[in-house]
């Protein structure tokens, strides 16, 4: 079975890596589509490499079959001989000929048993291609073939096997197809897409891979056929997907159309130059229009995989910065379809939540949509739940939760019932103390700058406050200390819910930046117990963790270790996936978690890089990091 390695995440997107027996691929990766017969290559496989760094590509099994000259070198010198090549090659089986001419002259064992003979690093199965159009019966009777043919091509294949996804769209059927490839695959290969792609048909794409992602194994590598333009690959990566192949750079540059992330380009309408990548500084576009035929396609192709590859290094980019959905929301401006076909994807939160971080870096707005991504709409339903059973809060406009505002701001009347005070966000009104919180804390957007909350002072702040009250409330006393233990509590609360929260929070007191003025911890007898990071998230100490452990309901909150690990844990060191028993399947990446052993004793707290159904599935990898463990240094809190 493949060894997957997922190093970093941005929510169902990864980072990760794989070994074949001509090396290691780093996902995402573009697999060009390299044509069998050098001749007709207008890229070298080699010069991809050397000059683009690409370290992977496919070919046509099928087309080298069905070409005696072909054939003779490939049974010889095998598939790497042939296209002289010698990194990962996968091979393509002829489904997608079966698509555009109807049939195929080989069978299923021929073929596979060919892409063996040759030397093929991931040999693909002989689907039957279904079309969107199909109906339910007819793709129904395709996917009985394409399975069957599937558990005979796994028996036959000693290495990494490309299971394709079929099922056409029909959603009961792609969930069908990925269950299965799931169980024979090492990469599941999503295909029957190309005509959606071809022809606009985004949302439809969308509405394939929301049936079918939460049906595939997180341990396999994930390939969508035939993603060719640079436009479309944030959008896929959204989903998760890890390999991406295309002939579309080729295809592209026949017809004389330059491929950019943000469109296509005929060559043959350019005035200016305006792509200054290191070919076309060596050779400026307006010249290449001029250059020979084929001298012309060559350089456009080379131009059209360099930008393609260009933009998968921008998705991994992305994964590391957390930042995937910023660039899926600008790529996908360059195009109504693709908008439409986002706009479908954020019409499927439940697809994307498990895997959603509970907090990143920034949330920057990108356009009108971007407060609907999946996460916002965890954060509206987890503040309406807050909400319940709280008396109807008073609002008050945006302010940074610093003692210079706070102050001002009465936590309580004068017969000292609490005051709920909220504030209109872009994700809807939020009370006060949640706004450190992200997506509202590291929120940055048009309101930012049209509204400009951040220049409203502490006295305007003041005032403002004083006008919305009407005398039932102390104005003169400073409150900072109250809503110091009100922040506290309710930050407990929001994290471990209000029927714990008040156990959780005895005896902390909350601790601020001398600096900033930001709550920074919580402490109890002078030792911090949660440190509240940049995020608004309080995190537990070892110290806080070992009391949460005590309060908690078995089960909660926790991943629990195999005994073979528990040394290692700890010490401190990060727990493997493969050393999960179990995980609490509410926690998500990023959240903070109890790590103990199979009795339940405390070991370590950490935080999630798997979420919780991908943990021991995925055999390589770490599943939590350690962040605090019995000997771990005091904690220091931002200054
Ligand atoms: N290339 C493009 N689409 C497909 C597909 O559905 N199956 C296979 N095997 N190859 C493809
Ligand atoms: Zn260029």
């Amino acid at each position: 079975m493949i060894d997957f390695e997922l190093l970093d995440r941005d929510g169902l997107a990864r980072r990760g890596r794989f070994t074949t027996p001509h090396g290691m691929v780093e996902t995402p990766a573009l697999l060009p589509v390299v044509h069998p017969d050098p001749a007709r290559q207008p890229v070298a496989p080699e010069e991809m490499r050397t000059r683009l760094g690409i370290t992977a590509v496919i070919t046509s099994a099928y087309i080298t079959w069905r070409t005696p000259p072909l054939r003779t070198v490939a049974e010889k010198e095998g598939i790497h001989g042939l296209i002289r090549f010698d990194g990962p090659v996968m091979t393509d089986s002829g489904a997608f000929q079966q698509h555009a001419y109807g049939s195929v002259e080989v069978t299923p064992e021929e073929i596979l048993s060919f892409q063996n003979t040759i030397g093929s690093d991931i040999a693909t199965v002989l689907d039957v291609f279904t079309e969107p159009e199909d109906s339910h019966e007819k793709t129904e009777a395709a996917l009985a073939a394409t399975s069957e043919r599937s558990h005979a091509s796994r028996a036959a294949r000693p290495g990494l096997l490309a299971v394709p996804v079929q099922g056409g769209s029909h959603p009961d059927l792609r969930a069908l197809s990925a269950r299965t490839a799931s169980e024979l695959g090492d990469v599941l290969a999503v295909g029957g897409v190309v005509p959606l792609m071809e022809q606009y048909r985004f949302p439809e794409l969308v509405r394939v891979l929301v049936a079918t992602r939460p049906n595939l194994s997180p341990a396999r590598v994930l390939h969508l056929f035939g993603t060719g333009h640079p436009m479309t690959f944030a959008l896929a990566a959204l989903f998760g997907v890890d390999l991406f192949d295309s002939s579309a750079y080729h295809k592209f540059a026949r017809r004389g159309s330059l491929m950019f992330p943000d469109g296509t380009v005929p060559l043959d309408d350019l005035r200016e130059n305006t792509c200054h990548c290191f070919l076309c500084a060596e050779t400026p576009l307006t010249e290449v229009a001029r250059l020979p035929p084929d001298e012309r396609e060559r350089r456009v192709a080379f131009h059209n995989l360099l930008i393609s590859v260009e933009e998968i290094g921008r998705v991994r980019q992305a994964i590391r910065d957390g930042t995937l959905w910023e660039l899926a929301e600008r790529r996908t401006a360059a195009h109504p379809a693709l908008r439409a076909g986002l706009r479908e994807a954020m019409a499927n939160p439940a697809v994307f939540l498990p895997t959603e971080p509970d907090s990143r870096r920034a949330f920057r707005e990108v356009v009108a949509e971007s407060t609907g991504r999946p996460v916002a709409v965890r954060f509206r339903h987890a503040v309406d739940a807050y909400r319940v059973g709280r008396a109807g809060a008073r609002r008050v406009p945006r302010f940074p939760l610093r003692p210079e505002y706070l102050r001002y701001l009465p936590a309580t009347d004068r017969s000292d019932q609490p005051i709920e005070w909220e504030v209109l966000t872009p994700f809807g009104p939020v009370p006060v103390e949640l706004t450190d919180l992200y997506p509202v804390g590291p929120y940055l957007g048009l309101e930012e700058f049209l509204s400009r909350p951040h220049h409203l002072s502490p006295a305007a702040f003041g005032k403002a406050v004083a006008e919305s009250t009407d005398g039932g409330v102390d104005l003169e006393r400073d409150w900072t200390p109250a809503w110091d233990g009100r922040q506290v509590a309710r930050l407990l609360e929001w994290r471990y819910g209000r029927a714990v929260a008040p156990r959780v929070a005895e005896g902390l007191r909350g601790e601020r930046s001398r600096r900033t003025g930001r709550l920074r911890a919580m402490v109890r007898d002078g030792q911090p117990q949660f440190v509240v990071g940049t995020d608004g998230v309080p995190r537990p100490t070892f110290r806080g963790a070992t009391w949460l452990h005590t309060l908690l309901d078995l089960g909660r909150e926790r991943v629990v270790v195999h005994e073979d690990a528990i040394p290692f844990v700890r010490e401190g060191r990060s727990l493997f996936s493969m050393f999960v028993v179990q995980a609490d399947p509410a926690l998500v990446p990023g959240a903070s978690a109890l790590l103990v052993d199979e009795r339940d004793s405390f070991l370590a707290a950490g935080r999630l890089v798997l979420a919780p159904h991908e943990m021991a599935r995925l055999r390589r990898g770490v599943a939590v990091r350690v962040t605090a463990h019995a000997r771990s240094p005091a904690p220091e809190p931002e200054e």
